[in-house]
């Protein structure tokens, strides 16, 4: 994909491997099984959301059971998120959500914060989506869906905030940091909620998985220091996630069983639901066992 003349952003061997053509055309297919599973909105998020890791929550129960927990869970990280990162000052008057998805995020901060949000997919279908549930919830005028690749953005200090949602980790690290820079006011903040690789054994299976290119936090920190970036929190929540993947793996296999037993067939197949059920076992001992872990960061740029 074309990038940026002069963001200079240079091509390491994961860039080499990394598909970028692949995350736009695995949304367009994404698209209907995410409204289904995490909808009906209109605060539709495609992230992992928090539990209490001290409460043992049982999965034997009805498949909407298991989805309002899912959905309950994946606001509650972002209002977690929003509480640590607002605790010092107010919340943004413009924020940029780099890699909206369904918008979730971008209503969430104009519904609760008054925010202007500017919304950046790289998936054509998630515009109008979010235009309508912009709409629906009165905040049409506050939430602008863009459709664009983040390595290109060009824009200068017009941003109070950013924020990217489980959307860093399809990017170029260093190329994201630099855009984000030129993009905030000095002393803006940039939220980043993402999984960070610490066994390199899982890398392979998990961005073969969800088309990623993983990090490690010490990349992060690496790329943000050189873009002008100060590390101010840092939080594993990777327990109280952990959970996440449990919750979740019950609403599968019921789905499963719902299709086998006749229900009507959404936009699953029933393999891509197998092969989905497996995939989220490792997935819950990967994050169990601390191989990859979920942080919620806030950088601030200095100036
Ligand atoms: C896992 S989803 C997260 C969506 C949303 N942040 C949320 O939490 O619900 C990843 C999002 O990143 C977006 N994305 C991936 N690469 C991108 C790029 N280069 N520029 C802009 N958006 C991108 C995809 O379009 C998708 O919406």
């Amino acid at each position: 994909m074309k990038r940026n003349g002069d963001l200079a952003i240079r091509p390491t061997s994961d860039d080499q491997a990394f598909d970028e053509s692949a995350v736009p055309l695995y949304y367009r297919r994404k698209t209907a099984d995410i409204l289904h599973k995490y909808g009906p909105g209109p605060r539709v998020h495609f992230h992992v959301g928090l539990f209490d890791p001290t409460v043992t929550l049982n999965t034997t129960v009805p498949q909407r059971v298991l989805k309002r927990r899912i959905v309950a869970s994946q606001e509650a990280i972002v209002a977690h998120a929003a509480r640590s990162w607002t605790a010092a000052g107010p919340p943004p008057a413009h924020l940029l959500d780099i890699g909206c998805g369904l918008g979730g995020g971008s209503l969430y901060w104009a519904q609760e914060h008054g925010a202007q949000v500017t919304g950046l997919t790289i998936a054509a279908e998630h515009v109008p989506v979010i235009e309508a549930f912009a709409r629906q919830t009165g905040v049409g005028r506050r939430v602008t869906p863009r459709l664009g690749d983040i390595h290109e953005l060009t824009e200068e200090r017009r941003y109070d905030a950013a924020y990217a949602n489980e959307s860093s980790g399809y990017m170029d690290r260093e190329g994201l940091f630099q855009v984000v820079a030129r993009a905030l006011r000095p002393g803006g903040w940039f939220g980043i909620q993402e999984h960070f690789i610490c066994r390199p054994e899982w890398v392979d299976w998990i961005n073969g998985y969800y088309k990623t290119r993983l990090g490690t936090l010490t990349e992060y920190i690496i790329a943000a220091k050189e873009a002008g970036f100060e590390l101010e929190q840092d939080e594993d929540v990777t327990d109280g996630v952990s959970e996440f993947w449990l919750q979740s793996m019950a609403w599968n296999t019921a789905e499963l069983t719902r299709i086998e037993q006749g229900g009507p067939q959404a936009s699953w197949s029933l393999t891509r639901l197998q092969e989905s059920a497996i995939a989220h076992g490792k997935l819950f001992r990967i994050w169990r066992d601390h191989a990859v872990e979920t942080r919620l960061l806030l950088f601030r740029l200095g100036g």
